[in-house]
């Protein structure tokens, strides 16, 4: 079978679905793959370097698997041959004229946003991929209009104070979009009705934002459902608050098969700060944000940016092929088990028929729901028996040992030298103090407590030193055993100090 490439008809798509890269995978499960003249010029990647990787270039309609970002537009669904099948973003959720139409095509049309967001699907799960690059890209553009630091500075010529970033919803896009404010230096605050995610969020270097009311619940499908009264009038008092303090609003919630939740009015708009900058990723979707111009930007009386681009995964547009290919070579693997260059849809398996719109020309859509469960694993139902503990000294046990050291201490004071017993009440000491005070050192501080062993293991190889010459052989041999012992730990924990520094080291 072939595969074609189609060149995007859709003005202003930057994007193709395949890369020169992902069109050797396909290669590799057997296909011939053909891409039209200037597929991927708009994302860097020039007909010779598909051809450069095996592919040719001519009419890539004419293939029996049709790959595009988004639906063919009539004239190229026209020529699509009846046996074929075509796989590209036809949102058959959103658009029932699409489906209609497609519904009176012969051929098979595979939609991949409708991938379902099970883990086994998470290769092939093209919605999160685009949504990554998104929340990343929201940033960029709000970094952009923004035109100050993210990042806090204390300079010579005075003080620089972080921006304030707030992200509504910590989806997918949401968690791009803390990870890259957090990496340039500002502060990240978020919130979604989800509470599962704050861990997530925190895990980011972002501070998460609860809004304690009884609606606010794990969710067991990893989508938040539509909140009552009382949440959202609690959640409009948190970003009422949230935006007279914030420099950036990323907003990204979106609850599946409804309009975007309004969230931040045009009120809250209008109390930001001159300058300030909101990037509403649910601009397709109706916009979480008040004032929300679809694919455009806008300024409010109050000087406040409004971004609603629904294009932000296509202005990285090589890297948005680069994964959008391999969710589509991930596809054709599942969809080609014997690597034969036969593509076979499997009616069984819920990611294929989910994704189904039209079967060789019988609509398919809608599919059945698919059991999707993000609720965290239940515990196991029998934990293994934990080992069994050491049990502790009695009082009889601790008495007798107390008595057993003062007898050996009474005898060692009544036979030994005189000039012995202070060094042994020392080291008797020593021994105490130290079990107590080095056994209590919480681990993290075991590093600098290796440095202070160092320095006395240092003060014991000089008092080794200073007695070798003693005439008594005992003496010269306790010091050699000293020296040597302490020198072990001394050049030990330069050996450790060095690997560990060895981790840190870039080159
Ligand atoms: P997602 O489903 O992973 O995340 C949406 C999050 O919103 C969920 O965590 C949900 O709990 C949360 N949410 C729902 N109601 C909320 C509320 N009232 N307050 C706060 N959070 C709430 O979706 P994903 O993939 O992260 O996409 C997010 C949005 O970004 C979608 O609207 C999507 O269409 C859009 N998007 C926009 C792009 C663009 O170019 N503008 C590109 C890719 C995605």
């Amino acid at each position: 079978m072939i595969v074609g490439v189609l060149k995007e008809a859709r003005a202003g798509e930057s994007r193709v679905s395949a890369t020169p890269a992902t069109v050797e995978q396909i290669r590799k499960l057997g296909y011939e793959v053909v891409v039209d003249p200037g597929a991927g010029v708009a994302a860097g990647f020039t007909d010779g370097a598909y051809e450069a990787a095996g592919a040719t270039v001519g009419e890539a309609v004419a293939a029996d698997v049709v790959l595009g970002v988004n639906a063919p537009d009539p004239s190229q669904l026209d020529r699509v041959r009846p046996e074929a099948t075509v796989i590209a973003l036809f949102s058959p959720a959103f658009d029932p004229a699409m489906v209609e139409d497609l519904g009176r095509r012969p051929f098979t049309a595979l939609s991949m946003d409708a991938v379902p967001r099970i883990s086994r699907a998470q290769s092939m799960d093209v919605l999160s991929s685009m949504a990554n690059i998104a929340g990343y890209r929201a940033v960029i553009e709000a970094a952009h209009e923004f035109g100050r630091f993210f990042t806090g500075q204390v300079t010579a010529a005075g003080k620089v104070p972080p921006a304030k970033v707030l992200v509504a919803g910590a989806g997918v896009a949401g968690l791009a979009a803390i990870g890259a404010s957090g990496s340039l230096g500002a502060i990240v605050r978020a919130t979604d009705p989800r509470p599962e995610v704050a861990d997530q969020v925190r895990s980011l270097g972002g501070e998460y934002l609860s809004i304690e009311s009884p609606e606010a619940e794990v969710s067991k499908t990893g989508y938040a459902k539509e909140m009552g009264d009382d949440y959202k009038a609690r959640e409009a008092e948190l970003y009422a608050a949230q935006c007279r303090e914030s420099d950036i609003v990323i907003t990204t919630a979106l609850i599946p098969g409804r309009p975007a939740p309004k969230l931040i009015t045009a009120e809250m708009v209008a109390s930001m700060k001159p300058g300030s900058v909101i990037v509403d990723m649910a601009a397709a979707n109706g916009g979480n944000v008040e004032g929300t111009v679809k694919g455009g930007k806008t300024v409010t009386e109050n000087g406040v940016t409004i971004i609603g681009y629904t294009d932000l995964a296509g202005r990285l547009p090589a890297q948005a092929s680069q994964l959008y290919g391999t969710n589509l070579v991930n596809l054709l693997k599942l969809m080609t088990p014997d690597k034969d260059a036969r593509l076979v849809l499997d009616w069984e398996d819920p990611v294929q028929r989910s994704i189904t719109v039209v079967r060789e020309g019988e609509t398919a859509w809608p599919p059945p729901p698919v059991q999707v469960s993000a609720a965290p694993a239940p515990a196991p139902a029998a934990a293994p028996a934990p080992a069994p503990k050491k049990a502790p000294m009695t009082a009889g046990q601790r008495f007798g040992g107390v008595a057993l050291g003062a007898l050996a201490l009474f005898l060692l004071a009544a036979f030994a030298p005189a000039a012995l017993l202070p060094h042994v009440t020392v080291f008797v000491l020593a021994i105490v103090i130290g079990y107590y005070v080095i056994g209590h050192v919480h681990h993290a501080l075991h590093t600098p407590l290796m440095s202070v062993t160092n320095a006395i293991s240092g003060i014991i190889v000089v008092g080794a030193l200073l007695q070798i010459g003693h005439t008594s052989t005992a003496v010269t041999v306790l010091s050699s055993v000293a020296i040597l012992l302490a020198s072990i730990n001394v050049f030990g924990g330069f050996a450790v100090t060095r690997r560990m520094l060895a981790m840190f080291n870039r080159s």
